[in-house]
């Protein structure tokens, strides 16, 4: 299947020069989930700023559907109609004195009609559980709540990427898994998203496909299901295997679960655990005989 976009050999320097991307290459596949793990500095958030056009490669060149993206001004409008973005920092990104009027900005500039606008905005503030806030001026929010009216703002535009820059961080538990949710019904109405994170069992237990950034570049591209059973991969990108990786290598060596498959989250793991076969215990043998 074709990639739904796809950058290629990206260059980005900064204005004082620092690289932001070097040679950098990303394909995501139509309906995807896809994890893009890195260190700090890797240039993920560079990356991601590139894939709605905020930023332009010096060289190299960013595809959608197979043909490039020109970005002059309609060019980057009919991009950023299907690209939506959700900043790392959500002050970087609301800028409407109101909670409604700030998830109204992007339909309302599609010239979208008033009711379908209300419409849209109410979907999208129920989707992220924020509808109670819909009046509340923006400053009165927390963190946590700013990056859901971000993300609301985002799906309002109904996006076929949904690109998200650490969407998890500063999120309270219930939030991340509400997020989780929210991210995976998305997927399964055929949206992609692309998701940057460094949780790397997040990755492994949700995403389809993870890639790993290093000094600017896609360093991996690969399936989390095949990752999983390869340590040595992530060895050489450096970063650290989920948990699951080892504890199931172990269980596997002292022959309680098979080699393969490797489960994708520990929960994963506790349930092949408890399914697995029960011995008979030797006890009862001698009682029966
Ligand atoms: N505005 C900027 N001006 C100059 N250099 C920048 C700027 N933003 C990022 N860089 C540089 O570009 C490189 C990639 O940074 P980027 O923010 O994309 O990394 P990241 O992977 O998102 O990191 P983090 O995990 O900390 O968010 C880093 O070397 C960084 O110093
Ligand atoms: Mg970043």
């Amino acid at each position: 299947m074709s990639p739904l976009i796809e950058l290629r050999g990206a260059t980005y320097r900064y204005p004082d020069g620092s690289h932001g991307l070097r040679d950098c290459s990303l394909a995501l596949r139509p309906g995807s989930r896809n994890a893009l793990l890195g260190a700090n500095g890797a240039g993920k958030t560079t990356l991601m700023l590139h894939l709605n056009g905020l930023l332009q490669p010096e060289s190299g060149t960013l595809q959608w559907q197979g043909q490039p993206v020109s970005y002059g001004r309609d060019g980057l409008r009919a991009l950023r109609q299907q690209v939506g973005l959700v900043f790392q920092n959500p002050d970087r990104q609301l800028f409407s004195a109101h909670v409604e009027e700030d998830v109204s900005f992007g339909p309302l500039n599609l010239g979208l009609p008033d009711a379908e606008v209300r419409q849209r905005v109410a979907e999208s503030l129920a989707a992220v559980g924020m509808q109670a806030h819909a009046r509340s001026p923006v400053h009165h929010l927390s963190f946590g709540q700013k990056k859901r009216v971000c993300l609301a703002g985002v799906l309002a535009m109904r996006p076929r990427l949904l690109v998200l820059d650490e969407p998890m961080a500063g999120l309270d538990l219930p939030m991340q898994i509400d997020l989780q949710h929210l991210l995976d019904a998305l997927a399964m109405q055929g949206v992609t998203v692309l998701v940057s994170t460094h949780d790397a069992a997040f990755a492994a237990a949700w995403a389809d496909d993870i890639h790993v950034m290093a000094n600017g570049r896609c360093q991996l591209s690969r399936a989390a299901q095949a990752l999983l059973a390869q340590p040595q991969a992530w060895a050489d990108v450096g970063q650290r295997p989920p948990e699951v990786m080892a504890l199931h290598a172990e269980l596997a060596r002292q022959g309680l679960l098979p080699a393969a498959p490797v489960p994708r989250s520990i929960e994963g793991l506790l349930a092949a655990l408890r399914a697995r076969p029960q011995p008979v215990a030797t006890e009862s043998l001698i009682h029966e005989g």
